[in-house]
Formats: C-alpha cells, sequence, structure tokens
C-alpha cells in the first residue's frame, strides 16, 4: 500500500470526544518515548505530522491521523512516564486503557517495544493487560539502528520467551527503524491485508 495522504484530524482529551466513524483505525502505544510519533512520521513520510521530541511525555492526547480518506492512525500518549508525577502518570494510563477498550473501530493495536531493553517490567505488565482484556495487538520493536543485530535478536528472544508462557502463538513482530527508515512496507501491507478482511 501506498500512503497517497495523511491528514491530522484532531486532539482528543477522551474517548467520548474522538471522531465519530466506522472507518477502521490503528494504534500506535508504548512506553514513553518509544518512537511511537516517529513512526507515524515515517510510514506517512511526512516530517512533522505527530509531534515528537527528544524528551519523553511529548504526545499527551489522543491524536487522529486520516489516511487515504480509508483509514485513522492513532498516535496515543506513551505509558510511565510523565513530567508532573504521578497523577498525571494515572490520568494518561486511564485515557489509554479507556480509549482501548471502548473505541469499537480499533482494529488492531501496535505495541511498540524499545529494541534496545530486554522485556521490561512495565511493558511485561502492559501485555499481560493486553491479553486479560482480549485485545488485538502485533509486535513493533523500534531503534534499530542503535544497536547490533545480534544484541536486537537477543532481546527479541527474550519477549518471544515471555509471550510462550501465556500465548500458545506469537502476535505478528515488526522489526523498524524510523532513523533508517526501516520496516515501512510490512506494515503497510499488514494494514492492507487487514483492512481488506473487514
Ligand atoms: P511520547 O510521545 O513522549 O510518548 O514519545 P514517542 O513514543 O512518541 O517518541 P518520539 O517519536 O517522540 O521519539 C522519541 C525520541 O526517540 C526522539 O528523539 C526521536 O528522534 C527518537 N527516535 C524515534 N525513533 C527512532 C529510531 O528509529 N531510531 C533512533 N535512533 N531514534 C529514534
Ligand atoms: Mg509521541
Amino acid at each position: 500500500m501506498i500512503i497517497k495522504n495523511s491528514i491530522f484530524i484532531k486532539s482528543s482529551q477522551d474517548v467520548s470526544h474522538c471522531p465519530k466513524t466506522d472507518l477502521p483505525e490503528y494504534a500506535f502505544i508504548g512506553r514513553s518515548n518509544v518512537g511511537k510519533s516517529s513512526l507515524i512520521n515515517y510510514l506517512t513520510n511526512r516530517k512533522r505530522l505527530a509531534k515528537t521530541s527528544s524528551s519523553p511525555g511529548k504526545t499527551l492526547l489522543i491524536n487522529h491521523f486520516l489516511i487515504n480518506d480509508e483509514w485513522y492512525l492513532v498516535d496515543l500518549p506513551g505509558y510511565g512516564y510523565t513530567r508532573t508525577g504521578k497523577s498525571q502518570r494515572g490520568e494518561l494510563q486511564h485515557i489509554i486503557t479507556n480509549y482501548i477498550q471502548k473505541r469499537k473501530n480499533l482494529s488492531c493495536l501496535f505495541l511498540l517495544l524499545d529494541a534496545r531493553h530486554k522485556a521490561q517490567e512495565i511493558d511485561r505488565k502492559f501485555i499481560n493487560w493486553l491479553g486479560k482484556n482480549g485485545v488485538p495487538f502485533v509486535i513493533v520493536f523500534t531503534k534499530t539502528d542503535k544497536l547490533s543485530r545480534e544484541q536486537a535478536e537477543k532481546n527479541q528472544e527474550a519477549y518471544r520467551s515471555f509471550l510462550l508462557k501465556s500465548w500458545e502463538e506469537l502476535p505478528p513482530v515488526f522489526i523498524t527503524s524510523a532513523t533508517k527508515r526501516k520496516g515501512k512496507e510490512d506494515i503497510l501491507n499488514f494494514i492492507e491485508k487487514t483492512n481488506n478482511s473487514l
């Protein structure tokens, strides 16, 4: 699939304020600073469609982007970090989980994991929560330009064995680097196939 056009539609504070639509959507979630907004810019071939920052906690709202007039990409706030401490962190967590549980046209969640780390506690907890709530998700490893292939494979293996403790089958896994522009085609093909199957 080729992305011919991508339009920012709106930022919402809560799932109830999100665009009313039946079009399928794909939301990007993961620890703060993992590279969600950067990946959206890379996929859409736009430098500043989604706002990025080198310090965590940049995205604080639910951001909808309409792609090819046919489906939505959604940039979510990250979990695990906020500048203003615990109460805002709780609030963001609530925005995210509420969105995931209530958004009817959410086709698939893209869970972004930093390729530099082995299965981290906060990500494992989140994955378990997705499992308990029956949320369909795929895994995207980000920032693979920052480590060797061997190291990346070791870290991916750690996730695989963690997942196989609870799941019989592993979700699809995508290997990406927004900086080195790697992994776009596989992700867009997956979205195209999912759209066609709906
Ligand atoms: P929050 O909105 O704060 O949750 O963060 P985010 O997950 O949207 O991360 P963002 O895209 O803003 O990127 C965070 C930082 O990581 C920025 O400094 C990016 O330039 C950097 N970054 C993102 N993707 C990559 C990548 O593939 N490789 C490298 N080397 N850096 C990346
Ligand atoms: Mg962001």
